[in-house]
């Protein structure tokens, strides 16, 4: 059957991608991780021995890379609606954050200890009408900003993947009423033409 176009753009774009071709010469999952990396050098957002929330994991290289970084003190607790293959070292939840349980089983991994970060890199499946992405994404972004609320440490921090558009600014002010510093970041590995940024909210003020 031959291609559709816009099967046959998504697959030049994969083939002239720099860090598609990274990814796949390394170990990591996909070329996400370029992204975390860039923001990871710029605002040193890991540590050894932290305690790392990965949400929307899958299929995974934010967790392999978090785990890397907080190195065997450390701990990383991943979760997503699709399965995430096994990473060493790395708690697994399968499930929908958006409902309840998984959650609830976000904070019941942390046995009753706290997290110093949460990253999110969660997006919802785009159904094309704009409106109704931009909501969902932002819900997305109000759950992962809930759960940071919940479990951070004071002086924690939350990155967040976002997309530009309705409710954003409002999104960005409730950050501000938590932590001390709130700043906007578009990694290089974050293609051009996408509305999605990341909003990294640093020392969490209970
Ligand atoms: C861009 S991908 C994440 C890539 C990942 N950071 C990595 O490095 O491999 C976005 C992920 O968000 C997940 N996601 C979207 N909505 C979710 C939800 N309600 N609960 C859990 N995961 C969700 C998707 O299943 C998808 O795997």
């Amino acid at each position: 059957m031959p291609k559709r176009p816009s099967s046959q753009r998504w697959l030049q774009r994969q083939q002239r991608d720099p860090y598609v071709k990274q990814a796949q010469q390394s170990d990591y999952r996909s070329r996400a991780v370029y992204k975390l990396m860039e923001m990871d050098e710029r605002d040193r957002l890991f540590r050894p021995g932290l305690v790392v929330i990965d949400l929307g994991a899958a299929p995974g290289s934010w967790s392999q890379y978090a785990i890397q970084r907080v190195g065997p003190r450390g701990r990383v607790i991943a979760i997503d609606v699709l399965p995430v293959g096994p990473v060493q070292g790395v708690t697994v939840i399968q499930g929908d954050f958006t409902e309840q349980t998984s959650y609830a089983a976000c904070i019941q991994a942390l046995e009753g200890g706290s997290a110093d970060l949460v990253i999110s890199d969660m997006a919802p499946n785009l159904s094309g009408i704009k409106s109704s992405d931009q909501a969902r994404s932002i819900y997305l972004a109000e759950l992962a900003r809930d759960l940071a609320l919940e479990v951070l440490k004071p002086g924690g921090d939350l990155l967040v993947k976002v997309f530009q558009g309705e409710g954003i600014d409002e999104f960005r002010r409730s950050l501000k009423e938590h932590f001390a510093r709130i700043q906007s970041r578009k990694p290089r590995a974050s293609r051009e033409g996408s509305r999605e940024f990341y909003l990294l909210a640093h020392d969490y003020r209970p």
